[in-house]
């Protein structure tokens, strides 16, 4: 393969270096385009052919239906390690020894405290606030109550930073359920493991014991896994861009929240659930919102479905669809709306529309349903997913820091009005 790509403008030929990743996938390095050309730019609205770092985090391949971490393949990350395992490895790039592993459980326990002071913003956000927005503002407000900077070239300042948000994280999260339900803010359990904490935090009432389910904290487990990185993804493309002007690693993450919240990110888990109890309500015609998907005038669109990356099936949602099958056996439930999810996929997998533009069942299409077994409310399942791509946010946010990236700032085309000689009021 050439290692240069020749472009041909205002009849001058131009050179660019092309690179190849460990993976293969080749690209084209146009970073002093704009100089050698004298002003020409490149256009790509989306970001859909841009490249805009090198990571050695994620590898992921759309068209095979690939996912790796580091080197491992998703498939045996989720059967063979839990959460914090495949956290440690994200962000530090190789899993942890068993030393490694047992120090850093320890210090994240030691974080996951968070200042008394913060449950006054908490109590100061109206009930019907969304636990995504009350998230954002939490993860920010740390910076209030946590003003150092981290020196991003010392190993030990990283390291204290990610295992201090890694630690107070889920109490935050957690927090926005509890506040929207009347329940008392209540402190992590240290003596439970990182998943069990957060069933505890989020559903523990003063008066009972909580009993911790290990079915439930097992699928959860996976589930979150399933969720760490998806390498330049819209909410950790905004953390790296966040960060990339210097910002400090609890405000580029508030960032990151806000981006995920979206219905065509990770805000999809909560739609696809709403669509499915919609259908269920209107007596389970499948086709019938599959007509709607597809019909240019409607602007519905069926939630699940389609990825900017992946034009095969999300290794995600394979691992999730068998994950719910296997939680809905061992816990002897059932649920409506896992079949109307089935049927739905089915449908729509033989349907030319979604076969020609290769649109697949994502990681949100089979998420809520195990979320809603779990009895995580459906406004929470956003929250879930911020919890899960946490580790993600914070080992893109450490590499671009210390691979000292420059600030990320796209250029535009402009179309507006040229220069025009301005109008006094009279003349409006
Ligand atoms: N239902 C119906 N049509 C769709 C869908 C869908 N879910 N997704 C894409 N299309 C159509 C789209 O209308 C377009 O058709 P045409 O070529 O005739 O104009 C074609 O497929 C390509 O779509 P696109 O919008 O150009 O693709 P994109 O890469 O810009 O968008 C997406 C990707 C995920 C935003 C989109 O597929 C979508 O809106 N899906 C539903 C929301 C969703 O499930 N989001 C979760 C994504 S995965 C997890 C995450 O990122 O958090």
């Amino acid at each position: 393969m050439s290692n240069k790509a020749i472009l041909e403008f205002n009849g001058k030929k131009y050179e660019f270096p092309v690179y190849t990743g460990s993976e293969n996938e080749v690209a084209m390095d146009i970073s002093v385009l704009r100089s050698v050309t004298e002003g020409l730019i490149t256009l790509d609205v989306g970001y859909k052919n841009t490249g805009s770092c090198s990571s050695k985090i994620t590898f992921l391949d759309g068209e095979k239906g690939i996912l790796r971490h580091r080197g491992y393949a998703i498939e045996d990350l989720t059967k063979k390690a839990c959460f914090l395992e495949v956290a440690f490895l994200i962000i530090f790039g190789e899993l942890p020894t068993k030393e490694e592993f047992e120090k850093f459980k320890v210090d994240i326990k030691k974080n996951s405290m968070v200042n008394e002071e913060m449950k006054d913003i908490v109590e100061g956000f109206p009930k019907s606030t969304h636990p995504m927005g009350m998230l954002s503002s939490l993860t920010s407000a740390l910076t209030a109550f946590n003003p150092g900077v981290v020196n991003v070239n010392s190993k030990e300042d990283m390291y204290n930073a990610v295992t201090k948000i890694l630690g107070k994280f889920p109490v935050l999260a957690t927090w926005a359920h509890r506040r929207n339900n009347g329940l008392p803010l209540n402190y992590s359990d240290n003596s439970l493991d990182y998943i069990s904490n957060i069933m505890q935090l989020m559903f523990k009432i003063p008066t009972e014991q909580y009993v911790i389910n290990p079915i439930a904290i097992k699928a959860l487990d996976e589930l979150l896994i399933l969720h760490e990185d998806h390498e330049q993804n819209c909410s950790t493309s905004t953390v790296r861009m966040v960060g990339s002007s210097g910002a400090g690693l609890f405000a580029s993450v508030s960032a990151g929240v806000s981006a995920l919240w979206g219905h065509l990110h990770g805000g999809a888990n909560q739609a696809v659930l709403e669509m499915l109890e919609e259908i269920q309500k209107d007596g389970g015609d499948v086709e019938k919102f599959i007509n709607r998907a597809k019909d240019k005038d409607d602007p519905f669109r069926l939630m699940g479905f389609g990825h900017r990356v992946y034009k095969n099936f999300d290794p995600r949602a394979r691992i999730i669809k068998k994950a719910a099958d296997d939680l809905f056996a061992d816990l002897n439930l059932t649920d409506p709306v896992l079949k109307i999810a089935k049927h739905l996929e089915e449908v729509a997998l033989k349907d030319p529309y979604f076969a020609e533009r290769k649109l697949y069942p994502n990681v949100d299409f089979y998420s809520g349903i195990i979320y809603r077994a779990l009895g995580i409310p459906v406004a929470m399942f956003t929250v879930m997913f911020a919890v899960g791509r946490l580790p993600g946010w914070i080992a893109q946010w450490k590499e671009m820091r210390e691979n000292g990236e420059p600030i990320g700032r796209p250029r535009q085309l402009y179309i507006g009005e040229p220069l025009r000689p301005f109008k006094e009021f009279k003349e409006r």
